[in-house]
């Protein structure tokens, strides 16, 4: 059966490593592929989405292989999970596929991919399962026709499946209308297939992983503030990278452990990028103890240890649309805290949660309900009432992977025992995450 009963928790207590990083491990995938040469991509994450990227370029004719657990050339660097080595094909060395790429539940898949294949000129279909094909893509087919992509895709090109034929690709000026890295990234990758500089000009920073990325493969990009620029034809070559933890997956137990009394957590190699963790400036002004440290840079992102405490009271905080893109991810957990905080939380500018791979506004509003949350939606986002108790009852994740483990972790701190339908979404990204979770409670 796809649930799990969880009881209430007395403590978090532990060292861990979470899995490594989701947006991280697609583009280092990429990359390799469409570079000349060997890669070897260390401490990957194995998870759907990921393998949805490396199935998808595998279908174009990528060669990919798995290596279990080999020793990095790069010094004090921890055994890694899971290991690949890309021998990739260069831009222009992709084949045309036999058959409609599917890319599951992966947006990043999808929109990066886009971009990919707009610039190669066979014929592609993309498309995903349920929740994926009811998700917005006119956002990226609008940019990539503009440079010159042949795009059309259903419901008025608005939703998968996509099919892109694909075309000599010129550069654009583009003022992204959402604040999105997968569109950002999207129009990055057809911009190494375009004659010049493409820029793009975001309203607010989005994650930043892509422009980290692309020097070590020998191409080059210009940032300057909001507005990034890459040069097209420019051959990639192949490198070694190493994925950091994910901070997205990391941000469950900081949580879980600031909420469950008595809880000491120490989360190990845990990627920091400031484009990622909004959350924890968020968490320290609402009162929470928290300390990095053992900072260093791993493939040109940083990467640290995190301790956290429990036991601390925490106050509610306004959350701004300029602060979403920051911890965009982290809105289901961050839900869960604002439930356990004195005061009223209020979190708007957030109408990008509503097409993710849930209406995830709707679907946090309602699962806490459940559990007694006092909570106001809003078309753009939602204010929790703490700080009320938490009681056991049945909640669901719409197959949401955040949501799951969003509401697992309300579940150790809700009185009694709680069931969550639908945990299977958790191998999204974070296969193991019950077991982590298991081994840190008492
Ligand atoms: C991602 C970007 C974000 C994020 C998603 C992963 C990426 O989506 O929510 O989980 O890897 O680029 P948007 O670009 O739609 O904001």
């Amino acid at each position: 059966m796809d649930r799990i009963e969880i009881s209430k928790a007395g403590s978090f207590k532990g060292k861990f490593s979470p899995t490594p990083d989701k947006s991280i491990s697609h583009r280092a995938v990429i990359f390799s592929s469409l570079s000349k040469g060997k890669s070897i991509i260390r401490n990957l994450l194995i998870a759907e989405d990921v393998i949805s990227t490396i199935n998808a370029f595998r279908a174009l004719g990528v060669d990919i292989s798995e290596v279990r657990s080999q020793r990095s050339e790069i010094p004090d660097l921890p055994t890694p999970n899971s290991e690949l080595i890309i021998n990739g094909k260069g831009l222009y060395g992709l084949k045309e596929p036999f058959d409609v790429i599917d890319c599951g539940n992966s947006g990043t898949t999808m929109r990066l991919l886009s971009g990919v294949l707009s610039g190669n000129s066979f014929f592609s279909v993309l498309t995903g399962d349920e929740s994926l094909r009811k998700r917005p893509m006119g956002r990226v087919i609008t940019p990539l026709r503009q440079m010159g992509a042949d795009i059309v895709a259903r419901g008025e090109d608005k939703y998968p499946p996509i099919a892109i034929k694909g075309k000599k690709l010129k550069p654009i000026k583009y003022t992204l209308p959402v604040a999105s890295a997968q569109v950002k990234s999207a129009i990055l990758l057809a911009g190494l297939y375009a004659d010049g500089d493409t820029e793009i000009i975001e309203p607010v920073k989005s994650r930043d992983h892509t422009e980290r990325m692309i020097p070590a493969f020998g191409a080059e990009t210009k940032i300057d503030g909001l507005c990034v620029r890459i040069r097209g034809g420019i051959e990639l070559k192949g490198t070694e990278v190493y994925i950091p933890g994910d901070f997205s997956s990391a941000a469950f137990f900081i949580i879980g452990a600031l909420l469950i009394k008595n809880s000491d957590i120490t989360i190990e190699g845990v990627g920091i990028n400031p484009t990622r963790t909004g959350l924890i400036n968020t968490l320290k002004e609402m009162g929470a103890d928290i300390e990095i440290y053992n900072i260093k840079n791993l493939s040109g992102e940083p990467v640290a240890d995190i301790r956290c405490k429990g036991g601390v009271e925490l106050k509610a905080i306004n959350v701004t649309k300029e602060q979403v893109p920051a911890l965009i991810d982290e809105f289901p957990i961050l839900c869960v805290a604002a439930t356990q905080a004195t005061g009223t939380t209020t979190i708007r500018g957030a109408e990008e949660l509503r097409v993710k791979e849930s209406d995830r506004i709707k679907s946090m509003a309602t699962e806490l309900r459940k559990m007694g949350a006092e909570i106001e939606e809003f078309e753009d986002g939602l204010s929790i009432t703490g700080k009320g108790r938490l009681k056991g009852t049945v909640v669901e994740s719409y197959k949401d992977h955040r949501i799951a483990m969003a509401m697992s972790i309300a579940a150790l701190i809700g009185e009694g025992t709680t069931t969550i339908d639908g945990i299977s979404s958790v191998n999204i990204s974070f296969p193991g995450f019950f077991d982590i979770s298991k081994r840190l409670t008492a």
